[in-house]
């Protein structure tokens, strides 16, 4: 008897990071069970068979760097969107894995009571899968003798910070950290700022009484990223471990990271549309309105940082483009933006706005319509590359008969799609603006598909997952190379 598949995929043109085909897919008990030559499923029998019409058909985006229901880590404000409606915007915008931080407080010692704090407020309520980097901000002996029990948790990644007082760690405390990691195959991911060059350009601008918002560019210098980019690559290249820069916004730290690379070291980068489509013109605006694009570090000076960033990921410079989801809503002065505004400060204090723009929804549908990656490029960057580098491949990120989930985009096909403006009430997170609005978008997910179920219907009722559908995955080990040196690093090797 012909097997029953669950659903059929037909006339699409598949892409995966090394592949463009005409296949057909067939999903079964939630996998990829089979991919075939475009026809030859004809007489399949589905329950239900979805016809791509020729558009492109690829894997489900992998998110790696989303901030939700955080609690307040520094200053004011407090993360718009939960778990709930984070994960509600991802599918809408077809990522179907988001992977977000479980924060350690320097005031707290462990770090697997955070991961279960975390698994609290995720549990049950999650629209597209997930998992947690954990964030270390004070790697105590404790913390870094629980780095084996998060690997067997499935955690295997962390983050640090070389800025931001609550949670910046200085160099012996990285190598604490990288030396653990090295041990435990982890992945150190760096937010590479240099925190006394930022607070030095601060007090400069505060001498002169420089608050607004467009002067957070100004204080934060590419030359804090240039610099604790490579003293970043420095730290990992003495303890031989793989780390991957966050969220890199200038050409000139994207150099660094190159060269490493070019010498064989494990050092991975990461980019997020934010470098891609806004300058530090977004943040001059009349009043308060450019504390809207405030994040970190902040968009650049223009079309050179955006060519050299595009550039990078055309050519491999970067691993991954992540949305570096970080929301706070702008209309509202206890949890949001508008914290910061008071007599004393009509314009605010660019200092103290909460650092950080949403993108989860945004991130596929505005670098597809750029249309200035080969889509197999954005098919690694935004899918394969994070799958792999958190060990999350193949069961994500790919489409491996027998092996990957059924996470499926199914985008419109060529010519096909009516084009439109991008405005905020189209999307589904929890924060009252997007830094993109006004953009016209040029592909959007038709279809999005989670483990066989079609989760994002654009032109039928729009979100149709279920609350809770999404799980938690146990990550591997990254699959990407790590240490160049199998054994043990010691002091006397
Ligand atoms: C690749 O991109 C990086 C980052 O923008 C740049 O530094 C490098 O010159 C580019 N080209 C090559 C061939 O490495």
């Amino acid at each position: 008897m012909a097997t029953e598949y669950d659903l059929l995929i037909v006339n699409g043109l598949v892409v995966t990071d090394t592949e463009t085909g005409e296949y057909d897919i067939a999903v079964k008990n939630e996998k990829v069970e089979t991919v075939a030559r475009r026809g030859t499923l004809s007489k399949a029998i589905a329950k239900r068979t979805i016809d791509a019409e020729g558009g492109y058909v690829t894997p489900g985006g992998v998110d790696a760097h989303v901030h939700l229901d955080e609690p307040p880590l520094f200053g004011k404000g407090s993360t718009a969107d939960n778990y709930e409606t984070g994960s509600r915007s991802a599918i809408a915008g077809g990522t179907t894995t988001i992977i977000t931080f479980a924060p350690q407080r320097k005031s707290e010692d462990s770090l697997l009571s955070i991961l279960q704090a975390t698994h609290t407020k995720a549990n049950q309520v999650c629209y597209s899968d997930y998992s947690f980097h954990l964030l270390v901000s004070n790697p105590s002996p404790l913390a870094l003798s629980e780095f084996k029990t998060l690997r067997e948790e499935g955690i295997s990644s962390l983050k640090i910070y070389m800025t931001y007082e609550a949670l910046q760690l200085h160099d012996g405390q990285i190598l604490d950290v990288l030396l653990e990691a090295r041990k435990q195959k982890i992945t150190t991911m760096v937010h590479a700022e240099n925190g006394q060059v930022i607070d030095w350009m601060t007090a400069q601008l505060e001498n002169r009484k420089f608050f607004a918002p467009k002067y957070h560019a100004t204080s934060h210098p590419p030359v804090a990223e240039v610099e604790a980019t490579y003293r970043a690559i420095s730290l990992s290249e003495f303890i031989d471990t793989p780390i991957l820069i966050v969220h890199v916004s200038t050409p000139a730290a994207a150099a660094h990271i190159k060269a490493a690379q070019d010498r064989g070291l494990p050092v991975y980068a990461e980019t997020c549309p934010q470098y891609l489509f806004l300058t530090r013109k977004d943040l001059d605006k009349p009043g308060f309105e450019g504390a809207k694009c405030v994040c970190s570090p902040p968009p650049r000076e223009g079309e050179q940082d955006h060519e050299g960033i595009w550039e990078g990921l055309a050519n491999g410079t970067f691993t991954i483009l992540s949305s570096d989801h970080c929301p706070f809503t702008y209309d509202d002065d206890i949890n949001g933006k508008k914290t910061v505004l008071s007599d004393k400060y009509p314009v605010g204090h660019f200092k103290y706005i909460p650092n950080g723009c949403p993108g989860l929804e945004t991130r596929l549908g505005l670098t597809l319509s750029a249309d200035l990656l080969p889509i197999q490029k954005f098919v690694e960057v935004t899918s394969a590359n994070p799958a792999k580098l958190y060990g999350l491949w193949p069961g994500k990120g790919a489409f491996i008969a027998g092996q990957s989930d059924a996470d499926i985009n199914i985008w419109y096909p060529p010519g096909q799609m009516e084009e439109f403006t991008l405005k905020n009430e189209l999307l589904h997170h929890n924060v009252d603006y997007t830094p993109y609005e006004g953009k016209t978008m040029k592909q959007w997910p038709r279809y999005t598909i989670l483990r066989g179920e079609v989760v994002w219907d654009r032109e039928h009722g729009g979100v149709l997952g279920k609350k809770g559908y999404g799980k938690f995955i146990k990550r591997e080990a990254s699959s990407l190379a790590g240490s160049r040196d199998p054994g043990d690093w010691d002091i006397l090797a």
